[in-house]
């Protein structure tokens, strides 16, 4: 059975632009619903256990959407929480360069960012993701979707954009979120080692493995 992992800081660490009443929703109901659905539907067509990075790349291929969207959703809440961070940081290194190759720079990558993720219409996730050559690009995608499904594309960093992210701080200024969001919690060390799993440096980040006890049923 997958799990709902803890989330990787208190839950008012991301004050202002985040409130704590907002992280217990997001986390406690809709995270905890998409991996308790993902455990139903598992549960009903059997079969052996499974980490959940091939559980929404069997479904998306078999067109299982219902087990999709919910799986797809529960990887996506986990990858991002770890896209957040308290402390203000900015992008190191070679991801820097590749941000300056792609945008000119930082600025440059938050009004892409910014406009993709304001414009895109209804719910989804703007994405940064790399290919295997380390080249970036901002992706939006609809509901569930996610770069897992996408061949060769390995997501950085990404920003919900489903209502429940931001309507209770931020009501319907999606846009004032995402700039707010851009400015001061992009956890850019674990975009940086993304980037580098990306081009076949180091480990990706993966959902924590399903449980033990679904495992010996
Ligand atoms: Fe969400």
């Amino acid at each position: 059975m997958i799990t709902l992992p803890d989330l990787p800081y208190p839950y008012d660490a991301l004050t202002p632009v985040i409130s704590a009443n907002t992280m217990h929703f997001h986390h406690d109901k809709h995270h905890a619903t998409y991996v308790k659905t993902t455990n139903e539907l598992l549960a009903q067509s059997g079969g052996a256990p499974k980490d959940l990075e091939t559980i929404v790349v069997d479904a998306h291929r078999s067109g299982n959407k219902t087990l999709f969207n919910n799986a797809a959703q529960a990887w996506n809440h986990g990858f991002f929480w770890m896209c957040m961070s308290p402390a203000r940081q900015q992008p190191p290194g070679e991801l820097a360069s590749a941000i300056g190759t792609a945008f000119g720079d930082l600025p440059g990558l938050k009004t892409k960012f910014v406009t993709e993720g304001a414009g895109h219409f209804g719910s989804g996730w703007v994405w940064l993701v790399a290919d295997g050559a380390g080249a970036i690009t901002v992706v939006p995608t609809h509901d569930a979707a996610d770069p897992l499904s996408e061949s060769g594309l390995t997501p950085l960093l990404v920003c919900d954009l489903w209502e429940h992210a931001y309507y209770l701080d931020h009501q319907n200024d999606r846009k004032g979120f995402l700039e707010a969001w851009f400015d001061t919690l992009p956890n850019w060390e674990f975009a940086a080692s993304q980037w580098s799993a990306g081009r076949s440096r180091g480990q990706a980040w993966r959902y924590p493995a399903p449980s033990r006890s679904m495992a010996a049923e």
